[in-house]
């Protein structure tokens, strides 16, 4: 398993519960600086001091976050820089569970209803968020030289397996979670040679604060929960001198796997598809092809 290089900096979104909180502890205790990036500013910055008394020293600040607001988190990623001086990971991992989008269908009743806007609460949390971290992450990559572990940065964001597998109940957690499994895949493509890598973790369902307790009821009785050590140790495989990139690591259960993407059609796709990049290089102006 890749372990990070002594110092190395990672900066977390909602790192104060969690997914996030286990893996900031996980990268302090081997000897990593965290930055915990969470709307929650009052259990972040506890979480931090926690970490700073338990280790005697500074390994972790935290800052206020709404990772849907630019500004926010362009303000968090410049404390990192000016406190931690460079940023080696960036976990895009701040996510929430479904917001029902529309009201539940029903004939009988619609009529007598307005027609409403969507919530999409979901998608900007999940998608739009881990985007906005992804735009940080990627240039304050290109802005750094490359690190201990050879490479200018690497970024990892929280997906689901619903970023692959339907789900009635929750459409636009799913839309929001395949939206970052192909923009993961597309953009570790183009960053391959640059020296940053890009994956996304994929868990089922993890016990912790996302959802109502009662909720998770049922899956505790019936072992239908993922081990958070198996989740942790998914991360930890994209970090240090890894080169694994581009890949959705999978957890269900007990069981680990890396996604790989839909190849339906894949080989007839191939030509108009690559063709579609150079001729977008072209236009962009960007001679990276
Ligand atoms: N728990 C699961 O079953 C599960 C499974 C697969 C994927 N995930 C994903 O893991 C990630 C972390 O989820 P978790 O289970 O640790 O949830 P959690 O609720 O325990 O932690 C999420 C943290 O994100 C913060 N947050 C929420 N919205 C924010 C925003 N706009 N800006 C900044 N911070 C914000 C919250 O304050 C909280 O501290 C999410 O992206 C989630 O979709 C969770």
């Amino acid at each position: 398993m890749p372990f990070i290089s002594r110092g190395e900096v990672s900066y977390i979104t909602g790192a104060a519960s969690g997914i996030g909180r286990a893996l900031a502890t996980m990268l302090v205790n081997q000897s990593g600086l965290v930055v915990i990036a969470d709307l929650n500013s009052e259990a972040g910055s506890k979480f931090a001091s926690e970490l700073n008394e338990k280790e005697g020293s500074i390994v972790a600040i935290s800052a206020k976050t709404d990772t849907t607001v630019w500004e926010d988190q362009l303000a968090a990623f410049q404390q990192a820089k000016s406190t931690f001086k460079r940023i080696d990971y960036v976990f895009a991992n701040a996510g929430i569970a479904e917001h029902p989008w529309l009201p539940p269908f029903d004939p009988e009743t619609a009529t007598s209803r307005p027609i409403v806007k969507p919530d999409l609460a979901t998608v900007d949390i999940n998608l739009t968020g881990q985007l906005y971290t992804a735009a940080l992450a990627l240039q304050t990559f290109e802005r750094q030289e490359v690190g201990p572990s050879g490479f200018r940065g690497k970024l990892i964001l929280t997906a689901s397996v619903f970023g692959y597998y339907p789900s009635r109940a929750m459409p636009l957690y799913a839309a929001s979670k395949a939206g970052i499994i192909n923009f993961m895949r597309s953009a570790a493509q183009y960053y391959a040679a640059k020296n940053i890598t890009i994956n996304a973790i994929a868990p089922n369902l993890v016990d912790t604060p996302i959802a109502p307790d009662v909720l998770f009821v049922p899956f505790r009785e019936r072992k239908l929960l993922s081990d958070m050590k198996l989740v942790l140790e998914q991360f930890q495989k994209c970090l240090g001198e890894s080169d694994i990139n581009g890949q959705a690591l999978s957890i269900c259960q007990e069981s680990i796997w890396i996604h790989p993407p839909d190849t339906h059609m894949f080989e007839k796709n191939d030509p108009a598809c690559e063709l579609i990049s150079v001729q977008l290089f072209k236009l962009f102006g960007d001679n990276t092809l």
